[in-house]
């Protein structure tokens, strides 16, 4: 941890001490530290049908803000609505800004549930350390999430694939110009309905190999999800779309030899019997959704390996029609991968058509995150309950 960290650290210890749930009782603390300000004028949903992908919010948000020596404060919900930022607000030009994203699925009985709310929050308290953002309790990031999504329930909607995104963020909002960690921050959280992401079915996506652009390197801030990875990332996305490809496949930043991620997913693919993910090296995020996948496949009995793949390999694998590939994350849950480019040439994977495993994987997630199937590990878990 950089020196120009340690100063939130000490903050940190302060406010823990400081902090009520030793005499709070359980029942009561929720109620007694966000206080919840409801919108007089409640927004119209829009029909199921024609939702897509963050455009439409909801009536209400989370906010909660830091100062140095006074630490995280203030939980509230407010209604949804514009934030004023003196134009020197620190965040705008140096981007010490950390998201995350998750979903919550109105299923079975008309149940909501959250997939993962606890990892996710962890992710988030993860990488704000990478940017030097002082720790939110991740127990504090979920009781905000659930929180909101209680107030703003009537938001879940209810076709199948639908769910409501949740996007909890960190920004820094010191106005200063001048490179250093800034000494106040505001956490908000927003949830907004999104329509299902294969409306008509699964449909496999062609990918370039990059060798000319990198999303991160080991030693920057791959591993964070952190503003500056997505602007970096925008580029290279152009030229692939330009090229008549959906996403880029990332390569390794140093010797453009290995896989990292593709588009903003993780990256995994089956060769003969073994499912093969790239390990966690720094440089790639670690995806819940990797983590969901990579747990089913050792319960299933699979072999998985957490190791380094070349892109020679996977083209063999391509050429001698052994490949099986997709990429996994939130928005998407399993994405088959059909095709891929690689210096001018375009490889077909698994004839073009989404593998059998691909397909099992997306079924058995879907199932738990809409409660109709098993749920072994407890990802799903109901508001409320
Ligand atoms: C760069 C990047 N990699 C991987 C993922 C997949 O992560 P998850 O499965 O937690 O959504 C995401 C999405 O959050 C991402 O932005």
């Amino acid at each position: 941890m950089p020196d120009a960290c340690n100063r939130h650290w000490r903050s940190l210890l302060w406010y823990r001490s400081l902090r009520p749930e030793t005499f709070i009782p359980e029942n009561e603390r929720h109620v007694t530290q966000i206080t919840i300000t409801r919108t007089a004028t409640p927004g119209q949903l829009p029909a199921d049908e024609t939702l897509a992908f963050g455009k439409v919010f909801s009536d209400h948000m989370f906010l909660m803000n830091y100062e140095e020596g006074k630490g995280w404060h203030n939980p509230r919900i407010e209604p949804y609505g514009p934030f004023s930022l003196d134009p020197a607000t620190c965040v705008l030009p140096y981007g010490q800004a950390i998201f995350d994203g998750l979903k919550a699925f109105r299923g079975v009985a008309g149940q909501i549930r959250l997939f993962r709310v606890g990892d996710h929050a962890r992710r988030l308290n993860k990488s704000g350390h990478y940017l030097c953002i002082p720790e939110i309790d991740p127990a504090i990031v979920e009781e905000s999430i659930r929180t909101l999504v209680q107030v703003d329930q009537r938001w879940v909607p209810s076709l199948p694939g639908t769910s409501l995104y949740i996007r909890p963020t960190v920004i820094a909002t010191e106005t200063f110009l001048g490179v250093h960690p800034s000494h106040s921050y505001l956490y908000y959280v927003i949830v907004g309905p999104v329509g299902a992401y294969y409306k008509e079915g699964m449909n496999p996506v062609s990918i370039l190999a990059s060798d000319q652009y990198v999303r991160a390197v080991k030693g920057g801030l791959g591993a964070a999800k952190t503003a500056g990875n997505y602007a970096a990332s925008l580029f290279g996305a152009e030229e692939a779309q330009k090229a008549g490809y959906t996403q880029v496949l990332w390569l390794d930043g140093v010797e453009h030899k290995y896989l990292d991620e593709v588009g903003t997913m993780n990256i995994m693919l089956k060769i003969g019997d073994e499912v093969i993910t790239p390990p966690l090296n720094g440089a790639i995020l670690a995806g819940i959704t990797r983590d969901s996948v990579l747990t089913l496949l050792r319960d299933w009995g699979l072999r998985v390996s957490e190791r380094p793949i070349a892109i020679d390999d996977v083209l063999a694998a391509a050429r001698a029609g052994t490949l099986e590939m997709w990429g996994t994350g939130t928005a998407a849950v399993i994405s088959p991968v059909g095709e891929l480019g690689y210096k001018g040439e375009r490889y077909i994977i698994n004839g073009g058509r989404t593998g059998a495993l691909t397909q099992k994987l997306y079924d058995t997630i879907v199932g738990i995150q809409y409660g109709t199937a098993p749920d072994p590990h407890g990802w799903a878990s109901l508001l409320g309950g």
